[in-house]
């Protein structure tokens, strides 16, 4: 019986987006974007300032921005990319909303995530915490190529 794939992802500016059309591609997966009910504007995302939504969103680790639509129906995938580019060491805490709104008990999950060279270890272990029922496999970090290879070797 053939699987069937999800690429999840979450992208501000358009970096992780690109990378998961590429797994989908690769993986024959559907594609879903964690789309923001509120999209992140260029002043939202300045992790310079102190004050931008998403420094304020990093420092608070009970934030939850919620999603515009949700999967439809989630229980037909047996295998879940989900992708981000990491924010503070980690993943934006969207992700953390995507991934407590579904039941993810007996299917595998796999992470990648885009950067500014960071890697994504730290994310790893925060996914984890976040939603202990899947069978999480170990992520990856595609900044540049590769992205496509890597997704075949992880379907394999
Ligand atoms: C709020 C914010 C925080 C970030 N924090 C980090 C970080 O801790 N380490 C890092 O390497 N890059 C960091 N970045 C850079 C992004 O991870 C990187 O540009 C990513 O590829 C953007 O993906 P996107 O275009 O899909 O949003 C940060 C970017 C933003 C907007």
């Amino acid at each position: 019986m053939s699987q069937k794939v999800l690429v999840a992802y979450f992208s501000a500016s358009g970096t992780t987006a690109r990378v998961a059309q590429e797994i989908a591609d690769a993986a024959g997966a559907d594609l879903y974007e964690i789309r923001p009910e509120q999209p992140y504007t260029s002043a939202d995302i300045n992790w310079m300032d102190k004050n931008s939504r998403s420094t304020r969103e990093m420092n608070d680790p009970s934030c939850r921005p919620a999603i515009a639509e949700p999967v439809q129906d989630m229980a037909q995938y047996d295998t879940i990319f989900v992708g981000f580019p990491i924010w503070w060491y980690v993943e934006p805490r969207i992700v953390d909303t995507f991934l407590e709104s579904y039941d993810f008990a007996g299917k595998t999950v796999i992470p990648f995530a885009t950067s500014g060279g960071s890697d994504i270890r730290k994310a790893e272990k925060s996914l984890k915490g976040h939603c202990p029922s899947a069978s999480w496999k170990k992520g990856q970090l595609l900044n540049g190529s590769g992205a496509a290879d890597w997704a075949k070797r992880v379907m394999s």
